[in-house]
């Protein structure tokens, strides 16, 4: 079947046609058509993102990206404003191309997530199609399903159960055990502040703008390729002893705080260093927790997904959890599927939709929705 995806949970308006095929077992997608609207330039100047000003932008932008990605995906006309009985006119012998619409129901910012909700619904009015609710962490964990990094096309890995998933996004900071598609339990997740959210708030204290992870990640890396590094500098790695899966960030964004104010003036050189040991901290306390989680659950895949997962030197470290389990699929999505968009929602769509079917209850914004 062939899904339209919806997202709009956060700054990013996003939507993508994807074709799906298979059962829980054997799932397999392909992209057709994909367009995206980043609205960063917009909540920079708030120094974060701004919900209802958010929301007037999925409002104005929505038509104008399903347009792009269905032209994208080779429906010439858009579709977008295409009455359901005005297309069957022109094209009496066809299927019509959209057999399902998933849109992002929860976590994030409820004025956004509504715009998404409201406009996938009567979209799916006008082409009397079905609309499911998607989680968007899910989405983050179907975002690797989808590679593209062969000649011929699509890739698709199949999962080997059990899997971890570690999610790292902006919002959220989760470790959770998933025994299939259906059985998934959380096994940890942050007492306070997400990791992307410790990056975006230490950017800020040093004066770089929103969003702040790519901005640390460039400094860190020019930190370490200069070899600038202090070793006067030691940030804490919090609840990295703990026996638990948790984490916790506050601390190590207010020791951020208090190393600036001892500064008098903070140089580029200071700059370059906190970066750097910032980095090292959050690296080591999700490393250290990922191996603790792997170590007692013995799963025998890692999915990794989020924003935060963009960050070179993190999954460069992820990925070498390849020499302590050499048995261990790790999967990434690719760089375009790392932040929030539309692909993943349509796969998460999809899954949802062969698990519980089409269920329009569930088509509530919810801004605290769990895994
Ligand atoms: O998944 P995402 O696009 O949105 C949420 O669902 O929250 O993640 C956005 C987060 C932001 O906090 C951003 O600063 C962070 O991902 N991020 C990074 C990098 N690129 C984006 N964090 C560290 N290093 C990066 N290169
Ligand atoms: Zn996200």
């Amino acid at each position: 079947m062939i899904i339209l995806g919806i997202e709009t949970s956060c700054d990013e308006t996003a939507v993508s046609v994807v074709k799906a095929e298979g059962d829980l077992d054997s799932l397999s997608f392909n992209l057709l058509g994909s367009a995206i609207h980043s609205q960063i330039e917009i909540h920079r100047e708030f120094g974060g993102v701004v919900p209802m000003l958010a929301k007037r932008e999925h409002l104005k932008n929505l038509p104008l990206v399903l347009n792009q990605a269905l032209k994208e995906a080779g429906f010439e006309d858009g579709l977008g404003d295409m009455n359901y009985e005005l297309w069957k006119e022109k094209n009496p012998n066809q299927k019509f191309p959209i057999d399902l619409i998933a849109v992002t129901v929860g976590p994030g910012l409820e004025p956004a997530l509504w715009t998404g909700i409201k406009f996938a619904e009567n979209l799916g009015k006008t082409w009397g199609k079905p609309v499911i609710g998607t989680n968007h962490m899910e989405g983050h964990i179907a975002s690797v399903l989808l590679k593209q990094n062969n000649e011929s096309g699509i890739m698709n890995y199949e999962i080997q159960w059990p899997a971890l998933a570690l999610l790292i996004s902006g919002g959220h900071t989760e470790l959770v055990m998933m025994r299939s598609w259906v059985d998934k339990e959380k096994i940890g997740e942050t007492q306070d502040d997400a990791v992307g959210e410790a990056f975006d708030k230490v950017a800020r204290m040093l004066g770089l703008p929103y969003p702040g992870g790519p901005e640390i990640s460039r400094l860190a890396s020019q930190a370490r390729e200069s070899g600038i590094m202090n070793n006067e500098l030691r940030l804490p790695r919090p609840m990295i002893h703990s026996k638990d899966f948790n984490f916790s960030f506050s601390g190590l964004k207010t020791a951020v705080l208090y190393y600036i104010r001892k500064i008098e003036e903070l140089t580029e050189t200071d700059k370059l260093e906190i970066a750097r040991e910032f980095e090292d901290a959050v690296t080591e306390t999700i490393i250290t927790k990922t191996k603790g989680a792997l170590d007692k659950y013995q799963p025998k895949t890692l999915i990794i997904g989020g924003g935060v997962i963009a960050n070179k030197f993190l999954r460069e470290n992820l990925m070498n959890l390849k020499i302590d389990y050499p048995d261990l699929d790790i999967l990434i999505p690719e760089k375009s599927l790392t932040t929030d968009n539309a692909t993943m929602i349509a796969m998460a769509g999809y899954i949802e939709y062969l698990k519980n079917g089409v269920d329009t209850e569930n088509l509530k914004a919810n801004g605290n929705l769990e895994i």
